[in-house]
């Protein structure tokens, strides 16, 4: 059943595979910690996927960048998104849309989630202009073929990319 009231803290999940994380996952946390009380990005733990990196890599990874925000806090999960969030006492899921391209996958899934848990809330954020064509994939593949990724991850991100691709710094 929904609640006839405002929690007196909301927590929102920002839920995600952050194989890795980008400026533009950042850019988001770093908007999202403003509107709640706590935010979790929770990164999905999934056999199936072959990520490049495991979960325990993005979880440091994820760490390390959020670490200034007080109220921001790094988890894994598994299962349905809704439950876990149900367990940890979110009412909301913060997801980002880059292009209208997003628009489809987010909106199936926000409506299953709602259908599944309805007092649960899944809450959009437009990426912001820079960042609205980045992602995971294309970073990976980008790098993977020798290009240019400076300032579309987080240093730390580009640091653990050089050393997953054997790379140098001059290169
Ligand atoms: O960053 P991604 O890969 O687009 O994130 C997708 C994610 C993790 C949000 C989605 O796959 C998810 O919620 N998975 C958990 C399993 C689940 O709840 N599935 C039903 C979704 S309606």
């Amino acid at each position: 059943m929904r609640a006839a009231t405002k929690p007196p803290r909301v927590t929102a999940i920002y839920p995600g595979s952050f194989d890795p994380i980008t400026n533009g996952h950042l850019d988001l946390i770093e908007r999202g910690c403003r509107l709640f009380d706590r935010l979790t990005v929770a990164i999905l733990r999934n056999e199936t996927k072959q990520p490049l990196f495991s979960v325990e890599e993005r979880t440091e990874m994820l760490r390390e960048v959020v670490g200034c925000y007080p109220n921001v806090e790094v988890d894994s999960f598994e299962g349905l998104l809704v439950d876990y969030a149900s367990r940890n006492g979110a009412t909301v899921l913060l997801r980002g849309i880059r292009a209208i391209s997003d628009y489809e996958y987010e909106l199936q899934m926000a409506l299953m989630n709602r259908r599944l848990r309805p007092e649960i809330e899944t809450v959009f954020m437009l990426a912001s202009e820079a960042h609205s064509f980045i992602s995971s994939r294309l970073v990976k593949e980008v790098f993977g073929l020798g290009g240019n990724i400076t300032g579309l991850v987080p240093p730390p991100v580009e640091v653990r990319l050089r050393q997953r691709f054997g790379r140098s710094q001059e290169s």
